[in-house]
């Protein structure tokens, strides 16, 4: 079993990162530091620029993990702000602004930034195409995933339960990151 350090304050992304690594043999410990967010439009810049301090800071390679909801017709709102519109207006005001909305289309999007101290970060992206649902739906989710529907499903992925990890923008740039990372011979 090969060990990352991947810095999140967030115990079901952990959990999530934990089952799409197992059959790859990798294990996440877990490094609860402050996640240092620059403001930025780009949720990649957000995770490298993070994985590079914090690298540094805590003198070992780590993983950093930044995700984002793009919705079409909010021009790709919430985006790199979706934490904070997360907090703030929650998932009963986006369905608010999507309230007679016809097209509902939305991109997932997750990078995962590796660092090692001193050198560049390297990141992998995973994306998946959605729709925004009318109405929150299930009850095993957290963040937006009652209001997330992959395309191909008619489930949120909050309906979803442990299956997201199978679907989800996180799986794949995690399994991005993990193929690199055996190929690349870092374990
Ligand atoms: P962060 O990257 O952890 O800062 O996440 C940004 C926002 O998106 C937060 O409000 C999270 O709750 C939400 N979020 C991140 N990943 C997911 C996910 O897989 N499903 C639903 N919401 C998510």
């Amino acid at each position: 079993m090969h060990i990352v350090a991947f810095a999140t304050g967030n115990p079901r992304k952990a959990e999530e990162v934990r089952s799409i690594l197992r059959s790859y043999d990798i294990d996440v410990e877990v490094v609860k530091v402050r996640k240092i967010e620059i403001q930025d439009d780009s949720i990649e810049r957000i995770a490298a620029f993070s994985a590079r301090i914090l690298a540094r800071r805590i003198g070992k390679p780590l993983v950093v993990e930044d995700t984002g909801l793009f919705i079409d017709a909010l021009k790709g709102f919430p985006g790199p702000y979706s934490a904070y519109v997360y907090r703030t207006i929650g998932l009963k005001g986006v369905l608010k602004l999507m309230e007679g909305v016809e097209d509902r289309h939305a991109t997932f999007v997750c990078v995962v930034a590796y660092c090692e101290p001193g050198y560049r970060p390297i990141v992998f992206e995973g994306r998946v195409r959605g729709r925004i649902a009318d109405e929150a739906r299930g009850s095993f989710g957290w963040g937006y995933d009652p209001i997330f529907e992959p395309d191909g499903y008619n489930k949120t992925y909050a309906e979803m339960g442990v299956y997201k990890n199978e679907v989800s923008h996180r799986a794949e740039a995690f399994r991005k990151f993990a193929n690199w990372y055996i190929e690349s011979k870092r374990v």
